[in-house]
């Protein structure tokens, strides 16, 4: 689908996105490089990072990989400092690297339970804290003018609760605190905005396809009103509208993109 934005909306921009070699991170990596931004891509993968990597490159788009896990800080500090290295600034960093797996509260081990915490939680604020100084208003950015901007993808489990996913509801409502404290603290103090999108189901994604199978996604129309999936292309628009500067007054705001689906209640 054309996007509504025009394309020169991330012009001269450097966005770092975590995860970005699948799913909804790579979704935005290429809509961010589509609208003009230079992209540095994180993740765990080499083969992963190099085929997504290949892949912007041939959309044009100025693209590199970073291979590193978000639970080690020192993966984290590395990554941040070869995306500067190579790029020569940073604007934009996005969190979209996360863990998942289906499991009952009762059969979930508490390193079960800790794995998803130290992925989504504490990774997410491991990047962010380790991106700060590049992130700075009048920081090292060359010609940077404001200060950078955050995007951290959380879920909208945690607004009520959801079967098998006590790990990752406690994570993802960790990352929205993180959000709206990193947007106080370093809206105030740097100019920095920090925002969230809680993405509904979405279609062609790893989450998807590890969480809701299909027997239950074709007939989930028939019990949630508003149930129909979103496309990665959905999170990309918002991502784009809170980063650039359509958003420049949204700060320490989480954007639900799922089609008002988490405030629905089955038919009676
Ligand atoms: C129960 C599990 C498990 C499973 C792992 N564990 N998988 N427990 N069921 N299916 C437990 C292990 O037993 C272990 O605890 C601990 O978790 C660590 O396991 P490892 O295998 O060592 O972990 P690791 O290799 O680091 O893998 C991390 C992972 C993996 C989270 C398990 O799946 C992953 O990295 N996935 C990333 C890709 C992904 O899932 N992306 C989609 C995100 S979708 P013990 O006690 O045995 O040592 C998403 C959407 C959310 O986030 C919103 C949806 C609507």
């Amino acid at each position: 689908m054309e996007s509504p934005f025009r394309s020169d909306v991330l012009k001269g921009k450097v966005a770092l996105i975590t995860g970005g070699g699948s799913g909804i991170g790579f979704e935005i990596s290429k809509q961010f490089g589509k609208h003009g931004a230079s992209v540095a891509i994180m993740g765990r993968r080499k083969q992963v990072l190099d085929f997504a990597v290949s892949a912007l490159q041939s959309l044009g788009i100025p693209a590199v990989g970073f291979e590193g896990d978000v639970r080690k800080q020192e993966d984290a500090t590395i990554v941040v400092e070869s995306t500067y290295k190579h790029f020569g600034r940073i604007d934009i960093l996005v969190n979209a690297a996360a863990g998942n797996f289906l499991v009952s509260a009762e059969d979930l081990s508490p390193n079960g339970f800790r794995t998803v915490m130290d992925i989504d939680s504490v990774g997410t604020f491991t990047m962010c804290h380790e991106a700060l100084k590049y992130l700075k208003k009048g920081g090292l950015g060359r010609g940077s003018s404001g200060g950078g901007t955050i995007l951290n993808i959380s879920a909208t489990l945690h607004y009520t609760a959801s079967w098998y996913q006590v790990h990752v509801s406690a994570a993802k409502a960790a990352v929205d605190a993180t959000t709206r404290n990193l947007a106080l603290e370093w809206g105030t103090d740097y100019d920095i905005r920090v925002n969230g999108i809680a993405p509904g189901p979405i279609g062609d994604t790893p989450g998807m396809s590890k969480l809701v199978p299909q027997e239950v996604n074709s007939k989930a129309r028939d019990f949630r009103p508003l149930y129909r999936l979103g496309e990665k292309w959905d999170i990309a628009m918002a991502a784009l509208y809170l980063v650039s500067d359509a958003g420049k007054f949204v700060n320490g705001n989480i954007v639900i993109v799922d089609g008002g689906l988490w405030l629905s209640r089955p038919r009676h």
